[in-house]
């Protein structure tokens, strides 16, 4: 039997270039979609896929992300004296007690690969996943969410899994790529893999998405690997590695995927989850019925 998935590593030390000047000095991660931060959405999804150790890869102006997951202690105790037990349940339910989170820090904002290495430490030799927060994913309603249906791929196939989904051609470049063979319900077996290919170079449009589940061989390859698109270490390039020594798989997952690092998918992915929110759907429901548009 395939080791089960324990650990996540949320990369989160990236720069957020996009949503300047908010990420000026406040994470990327912590943007909230309603309520909730970014970062909180990729940790549910995690804990609901039975993960309980957290490893955040963080770097600097990135502190909220830790206070986020730690006891607010003067915050609890008002709380508690001013009796008001749901906000208090609320505040506390962000870091359940089974959970552990852990941070270590990537110096230089060198590439999604060397964020992960950087994780390896703490991961040691085990499966492991990874979420990249600012692909918010909504799993098909009552299903189960993104990752925990991959971690079930992961335990029949005991190799590495890549979240796929297809993508318009003209955003082939803004993804990796895979092909492959079907190998299995929603699965392929990959035999190719590109970071951002050019729409005429792309071998299919199926595009990874910011879920991945990786076994530790990945950080041998990219150790060893030499820098790739943008000067950056690309994870995707040590999976091209990877997949000489292992099988690599894709699992087109069921859900929805909100690209929350663009300004356009964080606007779709408020006003969805807004109109599913228990407070204040219908109340935005009608106000945006209202609107001239
Ligand atoms: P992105 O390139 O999408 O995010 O990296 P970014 O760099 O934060 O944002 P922009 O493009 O400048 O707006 C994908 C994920 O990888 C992490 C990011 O935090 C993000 O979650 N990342 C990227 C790192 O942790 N370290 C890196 O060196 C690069």
């Amino acid at each position: 039997m395939s080791p089960s998935v324990r650990k996540a590593v949320f990369p989160v030390a990236g720069l957020g270039t996009r949503f300047l000047p908010a990420t000026k000095a406040a994470p990327k991660e912590m943007l909230p979609v309603v309520d909730k931060p970014l970062i909180q959405y990729a940790v549910e999804e995690a804990y609901s896929a039975g993960v309980r150790h957290m490893i955040f890869v963080t770097g600097r102006s990135k502190r909220a992300i830790e206070d986020h997951f730690d006891t607010a202690y003067e915050l609890e105790t008002e709380l508690e004296q001013a009796n008001k037990q749901e906000l208090l349940a609320l505040v506390q339910s962000v870091q359940p007690e089974d959970m552990v989170c852990a941070y270590v820090r990537q110096p230089r904002s060198l590439g999604l690969g060397h964020a992960v290495l950087m994780a390896e430490p703490l991961v040691g030799r085990e499966p492991f996943a990874v979420l990249l927060a600012d692909d918010l994913m909504v799993g098909q309603p009552g299903g189960p969410s993104v990752l925990a249906q991959m971690v079930a791929a992961y335990a029949q196939q005991g190799r590495s899994i890549l979240a796929v989904q297809e993508v318009p051609a003209e955003q082939v470049r803004r993804y990796g790529i895979v092909a492959g063979e079907p190998a299995g319900r929603q699965l392929l077996r990959v035999e190719q893999i590109v970071e951002k290919p050019a729409p005429e170079n792309a071998p299919s449009r199926m595009g990874v998405a910011g879920r991945y589940i990786l076994t530790p061989g990945i950080f041998d390859e990219i150790r060893n690997q030499p820098t790739g698109v943008g000067g950056e270490i690309q994870l995707t390039d040590a999976i091209a590695r990877l997949m000489r020594q292992e099988a690599v798989y894709a699992f087109e997952y069921q859900g929805k995927r909100y690209d929350c690092g663009s300004k356009e998918g964080f606007l779709q992915a408020t006003v969805e989850l807004a109109l599913q929110h228990p407070q204040v759907g219908e109340d935005f429901r009608n106000y945006l019925r209202g609107l001239r548009l």
